[in-house]
């Protein structure tokens, strides 16, 4: 489903601040991967997700979604093709409007809107179905604005947008380290049914290490740029924190408190 071949990416080439982010990345996801994404500060993880994503483009390589090559595409035409969601609650849905009108805006992306900007009791119904299946009660609530939710409700809603039209890819940023324990659990949970549901193909950046041993099918590590340990099925279940902390060490990565403590 996606392929990155040799990628390379330096920030501010030639300059004081020269960082070479990628460095000749590697990776392929078959359809239905559900792949937890770990490394240390500035292992870039962050920057892997944003060249799929066409945020910058790479310098070298080549990337290829569902059999496409989207390597010089730019980030507006990958979107229709992506679900995205970040550490930041806000910055996914629009505080202003009203949960139905964010699904709405969700749900016609990529598709021409026609005349109407109304949403039609079919798609009301839609909603109504998925925001049920959170277990927040926001389906009785379609019509508050989404600025009087809590952190961990805007973020459900966000992954809900973000798969509403079933993306090629689901790219998820520490999607929930930005919520209390309880909630961030919660979200969890759910992008696990969702993922399942849909047998979405998924990039899952995470710096708890619990997580990523539960959840998906596959794990990798990143460090300096490149992908430094690949792991799947039974292999992978059966892996403890300790493990990936003495990989983590091996490669020279510095284990952050963050890491630690998750
Ligand atoms: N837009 C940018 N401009 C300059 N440097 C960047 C930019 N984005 C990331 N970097 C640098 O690239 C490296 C990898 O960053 P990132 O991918 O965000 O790491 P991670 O998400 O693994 O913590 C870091 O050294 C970071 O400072
Ligand atoms: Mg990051």
């Amino acid at each position: 489903m996606l392929k990155v071949e040799n990628v390379y990416k330096t920030f501010n080439a030639g300059t004081i601040n020269e960082k070479k982010a990628i460095q000749g990345l590697n990776l392929h996801l078959e359809p239905g991967d559900f792949v937890t994404v770990i490394g240390g500060n500035g292992a870039g993880k962050s920057t892997t997700l944003n060249l799929v994503a066409g945020v910058f483009l790479a310098d070298r390589g080549k990337i290829t979604l569902d059999g496409q090559d989207i390597t010089k595409q730019p980030e507006y035409v990958r979107a229709k093709l992506l679900g995205r969601v970040f550490q930041d609650p806000m910055l996914g849905t629009a505080a202003d409007m009203e949960i139905e009108e964010n699904l709405a805006m969700a749900y016609r992306r990529g598709k021409r809107r026609g005349l109407s900007w109304g949403v039609t009791n079919n798609e009301r119904e839609l909603y109504f179905e998925r925001l049920k299946m959170l277990d927040l009660g926001l389906e009785n609530r379609m019509n508050s604005k989404v600025g009087l939710l809590s952190g961990g409700q805007r973020q459900a809603l966000t992954l809900l947008m973000a798969t509403l039209q079933k993306p090629k890819l689901l790219l998820l940023d520490e999607h929930t380290a930005a919520l209390d324990p309880k909630t961030a659990a919660r979200v969890l949970e759910l992008t696990e049914e969702i993922v399942t549901k849909d047998s979405l193909t998924t990039l899952m950046i995470t710096h708890n290490m619990k997580d990523a041993i539960h959840y998906g099918n596959r794990l990798i590590m990143m460090h300096e740029g490149k992908v430094i340990y690949d792991v799947k099925g039974e292999e992978k279940k059966q892996l403890h924190v300790s493990d990936l902390l003495k990989k983590f060490e091996e490669c020279g990565g510095e284990t952050s408190d963050r890491m630690l403590l998750a």
